[in-house]
Parts: structure tokens; sequence; C-alpha cells
């Protein structure tokens, strides 16, 4: 039976133990994507607090890509010393570091191009050309390349939370009817090309996606879909899928069909889903974020073999530290999910941080 605080092996590096930091932007990046002191001190934190794996907030790929002010990117060679510096930290500290690679696709402002028009409640977006897409499946390569020239021991390619790779799997956003829309295999075709560009560039170095259970729309990508596309990317050789969930149409009341039927899990949001995803992994690597909080789930995920990593973003914004403390005896984070670091006067404008008290 696996435990906690137990090695895993994931293709060519070892985490030393089923911690995992999800990828966190702090927002806070220089108007031209490079890292400020207080990220790299914040990446020091981070590593000393002996996290298994931290995963880099997402970095754009391509300045059309870019999501949000503050953003960090991955995107030119001038953006490399910074990030090199994250994963020196981390590296000496005995952690392992992944860099998440996205583009905002739609979320883009002020050219919001994505699969297909689409309308927001103020704004509409355009259908990106063939060239388009090709040039961002080629950024995603490239990005990758920057990676692991920075000395990243892996990449996620960002597959959740309503940006462009998430846009092209919805049916909701992508009403295409060329190759790269359609059916799922279709929707699916961009996530697969990124996948194969990035592979064949960064040879046996981990390759990660991070993937909605579902939209929680009604008319969006569903567990029924997620299912099909952790079975045909594990087929494909991803190394490890985080199970995230939510993107563009969510409803709120839609969320409780994640829910798992045992009560013990109810503090973790997804967990219905993951099970239910759990049967498509084979022996792949399957991660979860979303809601943890107490120490008592976390060993019961890990120990019954629900997934094999646990992820978590808000409590490690709250307290750094908080594998260490779990592992005297803690039996709680004392994160609460205020969402106050994603209050507008702050996500963006300063530097992230935790603004319960
Ligand atoms: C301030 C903040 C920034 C985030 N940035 C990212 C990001 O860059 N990439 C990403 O995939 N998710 C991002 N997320 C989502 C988290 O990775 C995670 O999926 C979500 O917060 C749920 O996990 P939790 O309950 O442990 O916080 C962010 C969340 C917060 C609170």
């Amino acid at each position: 039976m696996a435990s906690l605080f137990d090695q895993l092996e994931i293709r060519s590096i070892t985490m030393k133990n089923r911690f995992m930091r999800s990828a966190t932007t702090s927002a806070y990046a220089r108007e031209d994507g490079t890292l400020r002191q207080p990220i790299i001190d914040l990446y020091r934190d981070l590593a000393e607090g002996g996290i298994g794996l931290i995963l880099t907030g997402h970095l754009y790929v391509l300045n059309s890509g870019k999501a949000h002010q503050g953003m960090a990117g991955i995107s030119q060679d001038s953006h490399i010393a910074g990030l090199k510096r994250i994963a020196r930290i981390v590296h000496r500290n005995g952690g392992r570091i992944v860099a998440q690679l996205n583009h905002a696709g739609i979320q883009h402002e002020p050219d919001r191009a994505g699969p297909s028009e689409y309308a927001g409640r103020n704004w509409r977006s355009r259908a990106m050309s063939e060239d388009e897409i090709q040039d961002i499946v080629g950024a995603f390569g490239d990005a990758a390349h920057r990676a692991l020239t920075a000395g990243f021991d892996g990449v996620q390619i960002h597959g959740a939370h309503g940006y462009l790779v998430s846009q092209f799997l919805s049916r909701l956003v992508n009403r295409r009817n060329d190759p790269w829309g359609g059916s799922l295999q279709n929707r699916m075709r961009l996530l697969t090309a990124i996948y194969e560009e990035i592979r064949s560039t960064v040879g046996n170095a981990p390759v990660m996606l991070k993937l909605n259970c579902d939209d929680f729309s009604p008319d969006g990508f569903t567990v029924h879909d997620s299912g099909f596309v952790v079975q045909k990317m594990f087929e494909r050789g991803v190394d490890l899928i985080e199970i995230s969930g939510g993107g563009l149409g969510r409803r709120e009341e839609l969320i409780a069909r994640a829910n798992h039927d045992d009560s013990s899990l109810d503090e973790i949001p997804f967990a219905g889903h993951a099970a239910r995803l759990r049967a498509k992994t084979g022996a792949g690597l399957m991660a979860l974020v979303n809601g943890f909080r107490t120490l008592s789930t976390m060993r019961n995920i890990i120990e019954r073999g629900l997934v094999d990593i646990v992820s978590m973003s808000r409590p490690f914004i709250r307290n750094p530290k908080l594998v260490q403390d779990l592992q005297v005896g803690q039996e709680s984070a004392t994160c609460i999910r205020c969402d106050r670091c994603l209050a507008p006067n702050v996500f963006g404008k300063e530097m992230l941080r935790c603004h319960l008290d």
C-alpha cells in the first residue's frame, strides 16, 4: 500500500513524497514576462518546505497567449535566466520542478482568438486560422525546449480551466467543422499535436497534463470525454495527469456531479469523478487537485489508491512549509479557501500572498 511520504518515480525523475504544488501564478512578473525577485523568493520558501514536486505558475508560450497582467512568460530566450534561478533553488533543496505551459486563447485580451467564435458576457472571440494553430503547436515545443534549458525536470501542458487546450476540447466552445473540431477525437487534435511536438523536443523528460474532469457546463466537456482523453493520452506516453475541473460555461450547481458517494471524501469535490477516471488510467499516474485540507483525507486517498499524488495550491499560498508541518503531526492545512488571494484588487496588482490575516 502506498503512503503519502513514499517516493514516486515519474519516468526519469523521483519525487521524494506524494505532495505536489499545483500550478499557481504569482501574477507578479514584469510586463515583459520576466520574473521579479519576490517570485524567486517564493520558490525558495516552497522548495525549503519539502514538497515533492513543484509546478510553476502558468507560463505563456506566445505573447498572444498571455492570460492576465503579471503572468510570467517562456515565449522567448530572455525568460530563461529568471526561470533558471528557480530551478536551481528547487534542486538545491532536493525538490523537483516542472514548468506549466499555457496559451490563453479567448482569455487573451484584446484579440480574443480561440477555436471558434464564442460570445462571452460583453465580448466575442474570433476563430483561429490553421496557420495560427500550427504556430501555437510549434510554440509549445519551443517553450518546452526553453524549460529544459532552464534546468526544469519536465513540463506540464495546461489543458484545464477554460484556456486554449480546454477550449478546443469543449464542444461548447469548439464549433469548428474542420479536422480541429467536431468529434472528440478531432477536438483532441490540438492537445495531441502539442504533446507530440513537446515529446519530440524533450526526449525522456516527463511530460504532464492538467486536465478537467468536467467543465461543469451543460453543453461542454464531460467526465465521459475526460475518460477518453485520459486513456488516449496515457496510450501516447504522457507521464502524469493532474485532474482538476471547471471551464467556460461553468455552472456552480453542476459541481456536485463530481462528488464521491463516500462522505469521508467530502472535502475534495472532484473525488467521484477521479474514481471514474481512475478506471481509465491503467498503470498511468494520476494527481488530484482542489479542496485538500486534512491529513486524514490526504492519507485516505493515497492509501486506497484513488490517486497517486495529492496536489494543492491555496494551502501552500498560506503556508509554503505545509508538508513539513503535516509530517510532524499537524492535522490540517490552515487555508480556509476564502479566495482573497484572487480578489480583483490584489490579483495581478501585487505579489501573491495569503490575505487571511
Ligand atoms: C492565486 C491562484 C493562482 C492560480 N494559478 C494557476 C495557474 O497558473 N495554473 C493552473 O493550472 N491553476 C492555477 N490555479 C488553480 C490551482 O492550481 C488549483 O487548481 C485550484 O486552486 C484548486 O486547488 P486548491 O483547492 O488546492 O487551491 C491558481 C489558483 C490560485 C488560488
